[in-house]
């Protein structure tokens, strides 16, 4: 007998019989989610670190030194789009129809609108019209954790054919004159489609974490319902950001996700053929490593060409070691990553014997017409505008006193 609420009357339930019948044919075999397509978006406009300190006080030798980072992306045009080609490359690199797809899954915390949600848009631009579309945001680890969502629905039965995005439109709502943390970032986007396979493929397990005791040392002010209707511009930003405070608990997290998810299954540092890691900054990326065990000529590296693009980093590069043949087949992967929140996550990939696409597609971006320094300096005038409607009121220290909501936030 069970209980429910008030008002509602108790239900009794039969005991649960035994259950006699043998699976059907082929039930029993584990089912496994394996990577089948691939594919990424990158806009193709590239902000130099000499473009950054011509309204920045900074320059090439801090950038690189401290961060390892050249240049990164500024995109153009809204993240769906960029979701759209990457996703598309990965079906045709799958041979599989949009029409053929159960899921779609859009890894990210910059997403174009909060409702409706970005993985619908994906769903109607693509005719994916049989596929669940749904938002993962766990910052940068939003790619994985919806590797691991869309996986785990695969190995339920519930799906077989998915599309997970990583996919970061950062530079609209940058503090571009910030030199903490305008350096840091890029636009981008990979995608890759997930299948239910019975070989032994795939994803093979993962470490999935949250330091949200240090939740306060990475915010974006002025996103989301808390600055609603309060006299502050919704989409006016501000960035809370301590860096070396970010930098210890990435390298601990990044470090202890990926010996936990070896240890869960069975595998040493010298099985691993490849590490792709999230690239948020090249120390930070040495230390995991050499906490690891690893040594450096196994990681795949894009931070000196792409920055950190949050969810978009681990996919982007996953789909260049592919295209560069740095995974072979049969190879074992490991994926550590680390975002705000701050959460963290490392996953294991056994990749499949085809390390090559099967089809490719013409879809592409529409032409760029600027240069990113262009695009960036009119953001900045777009939030010349917004520091003087907010700006002031989003960063004052009474501010947590002022919106009562903001308080619980702030100090959680
Ligand atoms: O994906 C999300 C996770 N994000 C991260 O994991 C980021 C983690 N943090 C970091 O990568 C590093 O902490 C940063 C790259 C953000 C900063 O590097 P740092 O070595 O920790 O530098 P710092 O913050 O200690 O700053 C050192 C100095 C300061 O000057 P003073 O006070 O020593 O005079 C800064 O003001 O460097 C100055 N500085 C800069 N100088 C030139 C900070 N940013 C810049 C800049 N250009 N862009």
């Amino acid at each position: 007998r069970a209980a429910c609420g008030a008002g509602c009357n108790s239900v009794t339930i039969a005991p649960r019989r035994r259950q006699k019948r043998l699976p059907p044919e082929g039930r029993h075999t584990m089912i496994n989610a394996a990577i089948t397509g691939w594919g990424k978006c990158m806009p193709p406009a590239v902000l130099s670190n000499a473009d950054l300190s011509t309204f920045l006080d900074t320059d090439d030798e801090w950038i690189v030194s401290r961060t390892g980072m050249r240049e990164r992306r500024v995109s153009h045009v809204p993240a769906i789009e960029m979701a759209t080609v990457a996703a598309a490359r990965a079906l045709a690199c799958a041979g599989l129809d949009a029409a053929d797809l159960d899921l779609i899954v859009y890894g990210s915390c910059s997403n174009d609108e909060q409702v409706p949600n970005s993985a619908s848009g994906v769903q109607v631009r693509l005719g994916a019209r049989h596929a669940a579309a749904m938002d993962v945001n766990t910052a940068c680890t939003s790619f994985l954790y919806g590797l691991s969502s869309a996986a785990a629905m695969i190995k339920s039965g519930a799906v077989r054919n998915a599309v997970v995005i990583g996919v970061e439109l950062i530079s609209p709502y940058m503090d571009w004159d910030n030199r903490g943390v305008a350096v840091l970032f890029g636009d981008g986007c990979a995608a890759v489609v997930l299948q239910a396979s019975d070989e032994p493929i795939g994803l093979l397990g993962e470490k999935l974490g949250c330091y949200a005791d240090a939740r306060q040392t990475l915010r974006v002010r002025g996103m989301g319902c808390t600055y609603a209707n309060r006299g502050l511009t919704l989409g006016d930003t501000q960035w809370d950001f301590d860096g070396q405070e970010i930098f210890k608990r990435a390298v601990h997290g990044m470090g202890e996700a990926a010996a936990e998810v070896m240890r869960k299954c069975g595998v040493a540092p010298e099985d691993i053929d490849l590490v792709v890691p999230h690239q948020a900054n090249l120390r930070i990326i040495e230390s995991v490593v050499k906490r690891a065990g690893l040594p450096m000529n196994k990681v795949m590296l894009t931070v000196q060409r792409y920055g950190n693009m949050s969810a978009a980093t681990v996919p982007v590069a996953l789909v260049e070691a592919l295209e560069e043949g740095r995974v072979a087949p049969g190879a074992l992967l490991l994926m550590p990553a680390f975002g705000a929140g701050l959460t963290l996550c490392a996953h294991l990939l056994r990749w499949g014997d085809r390390v090559t696409p099967l089809g490719t597609t013409d879809i592409d971006l529409p032409p760029c017409t600027k240069s990113a320094l262009e695009l960036v300096q009119d953001i900045r005038a777009i939030k010349a505008g917004a520091a003087q409607r907010s700006g002031g009121a989003l960063m004052a220290p009474k501010l947590a006193e002022t919106l009562g909501t903001l308080a619980a936030v702030s100090h959680a």
